[in-house]
């Protein structure tokens, strides 16, 4: 059923270049031929030994040389007391009859022990640690994480002792920053570096233990790869980069001021240089910018405080990069969406989630994925605004002020102009804005004569799909990052 709803999305979104297979892993043949990339998300420690070994050795006979496998799974230490939690859900979970039941079931154990367990035991404590994600976690995730009947998490040097079994070599980690030692603190730094004696596997094996991590994603390679890896940062590979990031200035503790980038990190304002990189980052956003250019920003003698700057900040997690430049829509006068992200968002609520210009999952307000199908690159704002109002009169979508309906036609009408407005720079924001395919310059010409029409024909546009009688268009929070499906609680 699922690849079948797969199936129909790859259709409506046009996409020649995509085949959705199903089949055992473990029968994969070399009828696909080889691969530059294989990923293989939320499966490794979800299936028994046979299957794990299967997706190695898939990794393994199907990389192409140069290629790389990503494969995640949940990892101990951090899942030891996940596992008490598991255990105690599958306990109550029993054998009900639908998943729903046991979920629910499950969800109330974890309530009672959570009230039960005593102030500051062992219990209380793993139990005082997961009690929020349980009352949130969406259904799908729990029943998934917890209830799924296989689940065999694995410390990380054993996964990496498995993938050098089957041919493979260890890479690094799809979040970079998670590499580095110093991100621990200037006073375990060079305990950890000590400790594991060069050994970058058993560097972040004991980093794992010190933050007690419970999900990792991994890149493979061929093991003939081996003598090309190198941890160390190489600043001729960090002139290469393509760097974006969003920075909010603020008042540190110690009252001098810095900047928090939007992951969550911060970044103390130490030079112009600094200052001078970083507002260019922001004026970008979500665009990238290079290296290259940002150096050449600086003058001469700024340009290594600068390579050392973008260095710090790709070791910090305080900065996007991409070895391609990432190139986003900016709020133009008629706003445009790939006609793929377009057809996915008026596909309705069958994506748990769409994508961004980042391949982030974005979820968005009903709003934005009501207007997201009609960013045709031809269509104004105040168009979009006639559109959702027609709406409105129709009684397909609904002004919401406080709880209540909206029911005052001008005031109505500036809500919606409002919303609109504010959904479309969180589109933006977002990535979820592209830039429109350059047109021939005679097409072009003729289409901004006939600007007034497009927009006419806009407004006439059929309402898309995603607009199901029940969107609400009530003022909305900035869409946020799709959860995760596994791993990120
Ligand atoms: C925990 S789910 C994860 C689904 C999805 N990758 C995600 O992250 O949301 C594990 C998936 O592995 C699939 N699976 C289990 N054993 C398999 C096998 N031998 N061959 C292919 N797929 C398998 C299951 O059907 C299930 O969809």
């Amino acid at each position: 059923v699922q690849i079948d709803i797969g199936r129909g999305l790859v259709e409506a979104m046009g996409l020649a270049n995509v085949r959705l297979i199903q089949g055992r892993i473990a029968e994969l043949g070399d009828e696909l031929g080889r691969f530059d990339y294989i990923v293989c998300h939320g499966v490794y420690s979800w299936v028994p030994e046979e299957v794990r070994v299967a997706i190695l050795d898939v990794c393994d006979r199907l990389l192409t040389d140069n290629g790389v496998a990503y494969v995640s799974y949940n990892t101990y230490p951090g899942w030891k007391a996940k596992e008490i939690v598991r255990d105690a859900m599958l306990l109550r979970a029993g054998d009900r009859a639908t998943a729903q039941e046991r979920l629910a079931y499950a969800r109330g154990m974890i309530e009672f022990l959570h009230e039960q367990a005593a102030e500051g035991s062992v219990l209380g404590t793993v139990m005082k640690e997961h009690i929020d994600m349980i009352r949130e976690g969406e259904d799908f995730y729990l029943s998934h994480e917890y209830l799924e009947l296989c689940n065999a998490p694995c410390y990380f040097r054993d996964f990496v002792a498995a993938a050098r079994d089957s041919g493979l070599e260890y890479l690094g980690d799809a979040t970079v920053a998670s590499m580095f030692a110093s991100n621990y603190g200037a006073a375990a730094a060079p305990a950890l570096l000590a400790e594991c004696g060069g050994d970058q596997v058993m560097l972040e094996q004991l980093m794992d233990f010190l933050q007690n991590r419970t999900f990792r994603q991994s890149l493979l390679v061929r093991a003939g790869r081996r003598g090309e890896i190198q941890y160390q940062v190489d600043p001729e590979r960090i002139a290469r980069l393509h760097l974006a990031g969003r920075y909010v200035p603020e008042t540190g503790a110690d009252g001098a001021p810095q900047w928090r980038y939007a992951g969550g990190a911060t970044v103390s304002v130490g030079t112009d240089a600094t200052r001078v990189v970083l507002e260019r980052l922001n004026a970008a956003w979500p665009a990238t910018v290079s290296a290259v250019e940002l150096m050449a920003d600086a003058s001469v003698e700024d340009a290594s405080r600068v390579s050392d700057l973008i260095t710090n900040l790709v070791i910090g997690n305080a900065v996007r990069f991409r070895v391609e430049p990432v190139v986003a829509g900016t709020m133009s006068a008629s706003p445009f969406a790939h006609a793929a992200v377009r057809a996915l968002a008026a596909a309705g609520e069958n994506p748990m989630s769409l994508f961004n210009q980042w391949h982030q999952p974005i979820q968005l307000t009903p709003l934005q994925r009501y207007l997201l199908p009609l960013l045709d690159g031809a269509t104004q704002p105040e168009a979009l605004v006639e559109v959702v109002l027609r709406e409105v009169e129709q009684g397909r979508l609904h002004v919401m002020r406080e709880g209540q309906p909206l029911t005052n036609g001008d005031a109505v009408a500036a809500s919606v102009r409002e919303q609109v407005n504010a959904s479309l720079n969180l589109l933006m924001l977002n990535a979820m804005l592209a830039t429109p395919p350059a047109q021939p310059a005679k097409k072009a010409a003729a289409t901004a004569k006939q600007g007034d029409k497009c927009v006419e024909k806009a407004a006439a546009t059929k309402p898309a799909k995603a607009a199901n009688a029940k969107a609400e268009a009530k003022p909305e929070a900035s869409p946020k990052p799709a959860k995760a499906p596994r791993g990120k609680k």
